[in-house]
């Protein structure tokens, strides 16, 4: 079987190259002509555990090849997935161009019968205008089949997650096509659940809202136990150890942040307002984000006043950890909320500088470790737990900053341990720690 992937994000690759790994046969297509050169030389480039490896191989034992070419692309192939990105809009609706460029090329270039399956996160009723749009284009004699495949695969762990994926969800009204689907994914050992092609688009949409929703709901709890002098870290220890309630994605810090969460809750949000329907819950998910992304922000203003002429730091900038993109990571909106302020920034991050340097440029200082961000800083912001910076030495920051004052977004320290380097450690829904009466403006 000859399947062909239209889009090498991480989604797309992550599949593409996987699939070749269990055995199939896979041409991965993008209209990047650099992307497909560099990918074609075995270099991968985005930052993914394995990815590189595993590309390398599958390229070197002939099961894996690129193109550029969007008729090499489809000539051969009997499966289509499409992973190409659904960005944004300004309205927060799901831009369906990219997509839509892909599904017009696939129907230009199509030569024999193929089934396409669609990866990319759409709102529900889009496999069906797809489908509709396809047989418009393509050849009287040729026939189509379009299914519904969403990803649920993690930025920084999208092979381990392809190769243990809890679910592989296809949606389609055709049982065959169905089938024939899920006979692809069968090396993988996965558990297999088919639904109709609307309720498929949902699940992508509904589960991604979940886990926001358990965030947010933590993050929330955290605050009131800022207010009540409860723990955060036993609070929701005591909350996941109920397996109705589950221990994962309760850990309260600077807010949710990456291609998928924010920009597919707000894609849901406007689904809902298409059909008049409130989701409540969902808004105040999107609202409680927002707030407690700026949460660090306002208990440094409070204590600082003004930054004018401060030098702080900014550890950690990608969205999380083992990842360099920094899509709405919390960390940009601190930097530029920082900037406005006039303070002197050095930043630090062991994958994500790069991509940082691209908007920020000359405006920051970019160190390459932990010391040389810190050095002479009055005060540093923790953004993402990555380990570097989470089994740092707490003994460094007194010996390094002017003042060593530490804002950890991600709760990365024990407290005990802060209050014994001498910190003044002020982290997200746990007591802040040596925080003496004599700094400014301080209500903690
Ligand atoms: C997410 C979904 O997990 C995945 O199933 C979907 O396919 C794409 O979106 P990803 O964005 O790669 O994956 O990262 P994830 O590990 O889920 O983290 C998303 C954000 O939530 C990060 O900013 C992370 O720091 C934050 N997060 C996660 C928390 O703040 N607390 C948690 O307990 C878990």
């Amino acid at each position: 079987m000859e399947i062909t992937v239209f889009g090498t994000g991480y989604v797309g690759l992550v599949t593409g190259v996987c699939f070749a790994e269990i055995g199939h046969n896979v041409t991965c297509f993008d209209i990047d002509e650099n992307k497909i050169n560099t990918l074609s030389k075995g270099k991968c480039p985005i930052y993914e555990p394995g990815l590189e490896e595993m590309l390398k191989r599958n390229l070197s034992e002939g099961r894996l090849n690129f193109t550029s070419e969007s008729k090499k692309a489809c000539h051969k192939a009997d499966y289509i997935f499409v992973a190409v990105g659904t960005p944004e809009n300004e309205d927060g609706s799901a831009n369906l161009e990219y997509l839509e460029a892909a599904i017009a090329e696939i129907g230009m270039n199509l030569i024999r019968d193929a089934i396409i399956v669609i990866k990319s996160t759409v709102p529900v009723g889009t496999n069906e205008r797809i489908l509709k749009l396809l047989n418009e284009t393509i050849e009287s004699e040729l026939r189509v089949k379009v299914i519904s495949n969403p990803e649920f695969l993690r930025e920084g762990s999208g092979i381990l997650d392809t190769f243990h994926a809890d679910r592989v969800v296809i949606g389609t009204d055709d049982p065959d096509a169905g089938s024939a689907v899920a006979k692809l994914y069968k090396p993988f050992g996965r558990p297999i659940l088919q639904t109709d092609v609307r309720s498929a688009e949902l699940i992508k949409y509904a589960s991604n809202a979940f886990l926001a929703t358990k965030i947010s709901f933590i993050n929330e709890v955290a605050n009131l136990c800022e207010h009540t002098g409860a723990n955060i870290e036993d609070v929701a220890k005591g909350m996941g150890m109920d397996e109705r309630i589950g221990r994962q994605f309760l850990k309260a810090g600077i807010g949710y942040g990456g291609s998928c969460f924010p920009k597919d809750t707000k894609a849901l949000e406007k689904l809902t307002e298409y059909y008049d329907y409130d989701f409540k819950i969902l808004r105040s998910v999107i609202e409680v984000n927002s707030r407690q992304k700026q949460q660090l922000f306002y208990k440094a203003k409070e204590m600082f006043g003004s930054f004018q002429g401060k030098r702080v730091a900014v550890l950690g900038l990608a969205f999380k950890p083992h990842t360099d993109d920094i899509r709405e990571a919390p960390a940009i909106e601190l930097i530029a909320r920082l900037l406005e302020e006039h303070a002197d920034i050095s930043v630090y991050d062991p994958a994500a500088s790069g991509n940082v340097e691209n908007l920020f440029g000359s405006l920051l200082y970019y160190a390459d470790q932990v010391d040389t961000a810190i050095k002479g800083a009055d005060a540093v912001f923790i953004l993402t737990e990555w380990p570097q910076i989470m089994q740092y030495d707490l003994e460094r920051f007194p010996l390094l900053m002017r003042q060593p004052i530490v804002f950890d977004g991600r709760n990365c320290y024990d407290l005990k341990h802060a209050e014994a380097a001498g910190l003044t450690y002020i982290s997200v829904g746990r007591n802040a720690v040596n925080v003496h009466a004599s700094l400014k403006g301080l209500k903690y």
